[in-house]
């Protein structure tokens, strides 16, 4: 479907927000909170972004963008050159991070970009009067997206937690979730160490309780269609092809080239493999933007369009 874009604002020095219209002023398919939509850029890539507005809003989609200087370019383009009256080609919303509405109780936590789904979230829980915290990190109060429309609107169900980009002034989310009422709920989306904190805080709650979603570095710039791509083993001297149904992991074990698996989803890093050359739509929970300069999880992470991976097997 065809959005216009009314508005886009810069929120953050590196977050842009931009409000989605339909063209003929009609209704947009409605969304849950936690839903996104892939955008598809000129260049042909698709690129996920969750929308960050009331879900009862049917006039407008709103969605913020995390300028990205790694990525494949796809959040640079969005800052520079998309503007007011462009017209963007969209999926209808689709939701893989669904709030679960009978919960009694709520943690919401966020680390930067990753607060756009939550925010829909809170909104909805707000809407219903059921009762939740919004914890959200970020470096400092110049990088806190949307501050004052959070102080505004949620009042003391909010917590913003300044690190100052030190993972040792991290959010203590093993203290925040040691205790947990009955019917409580965490929902948590931001970059791979604060995911993988919360998951190992929260390993012994009940199952369908933790929810979790992978953003900052990684998440906001998949390319959610699969293309097919060549991965050549520098050490074998090998060339495979990887079809857009298979992973590299099994394109490998196929070709008799074995690498340890246990989870085959991107959390458990024993997948873990250096590449040499390449960019990489990495898919992964765990990795550290630092670590995924060399590194990635081949059973889930593929190559971005028209790249060949060289991996250090
Ligand atoms: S097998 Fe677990 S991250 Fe790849």
């Amino acid at each position: 479907m065809d959005v216009v874009v009314r508005s886009a604002e810069q929120i953050t020095p590196r977050i842009k927000s931009f409000e989605l219209n339909d063209p003929a002023g009609a209704p947009l398919p409605e969304f849950e909170a936690g839903a996104h939509v892939d955008v598809t850029l000129p260049n042909g890539l698709v690129r996920s972004y969750s929308l960050l507005n009331h879900p009862g809003e049917r006039n407008r989609y709103v969605i913020a963008v995390l300028r990205e200087e790694a990525g494949g370019g796809g959040s640079a383009w969005m800052h520079d050159s998309l503007k007011p009256g462009d017209v963007l080609s969209i999926t209808p919303p689709q939701n893989r991070f669904e709030l679960d509405e009978g919960g009694d109780h709520n943690f919401l936590i966020a680390g930067g970009i990753g607060i756009t789904p939550i925010l829909s979230m809170a909104e909805r829980l707000d809407e219903l009067g059921i009762d939740f915290k919004l914890y959200y990190c970020t470096r400092n109060r110049e990088e806190t997206a949307f501050a004052e429309l959070i102080e505004e609107r949620f009042g003391e169900r909010h917590v913003f937690h300044h690190d100052g980009g030190l993972r040792e002034q991290m959010l203590d989310v093993e203290a925040l979730l040691r205790v947990r009422e009955p019917g409580t709920h965490v929902y948590v989306c931001g970059p791979p160490g604060l995911i993988t904190a919360v998951r190992n805080a929260a390993h012994d709650w009940p199952k369908g309780t933790v929810h979790f979603e992978l953003f900052g570095s990684g998440r906001v710039e998949i390319a959610t269609e699969n293309k097919p791509f060549d991965v050549h083993l520098k050490r074998r001297n090998l060339t495979f092809h990887v079809p857009a149904d298979r992973t590299i992991l099994e394109v490998l074990a196929e070709n008799d080239v074995r690498v340890r698996s246990i989870c085959r989803e991107g959390y458990c890093e024993v997948c873990t493999t250096r590449y040499v050359s390449g960019k990489v739509d990495h898919r992964d929970s765990v990795l550290d933007p630092e670590d995924r300069k060399t590194m990635m999880q081949i059973c889930v992470s593929r190559a971005l369009p028209d790249e060949t991976l060289v991996l250090d097997l």
